[in-house]
């Protein structure tokens, strides 16, 4: 499933098809937090089964961009842009539209999942209640739901499982129930916050697989957040490099991993380890960029060796390359 090695994974060059209604259209969305700009302008779109990458170093934007979609941000931010859900606006939706919007239409599974569950309360009864809030179901139908869900989260001992407290579970288990959680109601699309960034490396691909499993068979669209390139190009289809609030470069992953043009992709490339490579491991020197105000510059100018005048002076409008858009006035198929 990788463009690493080589072999396919469904890729389309844009969201959606030709008249088609994207499941989600964000376009020039803006979140601020007082001073601090945690979002300008970014635009994507996904399309239903299309697993949709975000990914950025910390900071860059990711998690208000996923809460600013769904309406979680805390009331003293701002936010500003349009983000449609099957075409409808869900920026200024009421607060009753947007709690049904969110579990039942767009499951989230949270960055900080693992302190999400209750710990006082069963597995089973917090399933069944995410359930029962969206549907009318017994609590006898919601537990035989979620005993399903679990199973197919290949959970070994479902019914164990529902009677068990969070923490008598493994963290690979209390991640996969927290995932049953974001998915019991059927969502359409699901966003997953660094879903497996808290797990131990042999369990992350094992519940990132289980997660886009289910997805898959459900038709749901994912758009998966993460700081790992290594995870995107084993799951995405399409991506989106976020640095300092902006879209750096969106392109389907092929693209994105052979021909980056935004000298930050090149960086994260160059900085990403590959089994079997002998050469040197570049950080990407420098550290991640606070935007207060509007911005009026490329982010990544001071972190970039290409940077001129020009990055200083102005944000780089986007440019087309293909099925890449990037933002950047000295991208990298250009000599200097
Ligand atoms: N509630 C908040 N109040 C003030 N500033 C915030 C708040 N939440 C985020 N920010 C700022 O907004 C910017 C983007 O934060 P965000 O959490 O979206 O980053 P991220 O890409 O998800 O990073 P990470 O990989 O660490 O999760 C950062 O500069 C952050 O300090
Ligand atoms: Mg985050």
């Amino acid at each position: 499933m990788s463009p690493l090695d080589g072999s396919p994974h469904v890729v389309s060059g844009s969201g959606a098809g030709v008249n088609e209604v994207p499941l989600l259209q964000v376009e020039d969305l803006s979140v601020r937090f007082g001073a601090v700009t945690a979002v300008s302008s970014v635009s994507f779109s996904v399309s239903k089964g299309e697993v949709f990458g975000v990914v950025g170093e910390s900071g860059a934007g990711k998690s208000a961009t996923a809460r600013g979609i769904i309406g979680l941000l805390p009331s003293t931010a701002r936010i500003g842009g349009s983000v449609r859900f099957k075409g409808e606006e869900l920026i200024g939706a009421s607060r009753t539209r947007l709690r049904r919007a969110r579990g039942s239409e767009i499951g989230y599974v949270f960055q900080d999942a693992l302190t999400a569950l209750d710990p006082v309360r069963t597995i089973g009864a917090q399933l069944v209640e995410v359930l029962q809030v969206h549907r009318s179901v017994r609590k006898k139908e919601a537990l035989e739901a979620a005993a399903e869900l679990l199973a197919e989260l290949q959970i070994a001992d479902p019914a164990r499982t529902l009677n068990a407290y969070p923490h008598q579970l493994s963290g690979g288990m209390r991640q996969r129930a927290v995932i049953a959680a974001a998915l019991i109601a059927d969502p359409e699309l699901i966003i997953a916050d660094e879903v497996t960034s808290a797990l131990d490396v042999t369990v992350q691909r094992k519940v990132l697989d289980l997660l886009l499993g289910v997805c898959a068979a459900r038709g749901a669209g994912v758009i998966m957040i993460t700081h790992d390139l290594g995870v995107v190009a084993q799951t995405c289809d399409r991506v989106a490099v976020l640095y300092g609030g902006i879209v750096a470069e969106q392109a389907d992953v092929y693209s994105l991993f052979d021909r980056p043009m935004h000298p930050y992709t090149g960086a994260l490339l160059q900085s990403m380890p590959r089994i079997g490579d002998t050469s040197e491991f570049k950080p990407i020197p420098g550290s991640a960029i606070q935007i207060f105000g509007d911005l009026r510059f490329c982010p990544f100018a001071e972190r970039c060796a290409r940077a001129g005048a020009d990055c200083r002076r102005a944000v780089p409008p986007e440019s087309t390359r293909g099925n890449t858009v990037f933002r950047c006035f000295h991208p990298l198929d250009v000599p200097q």
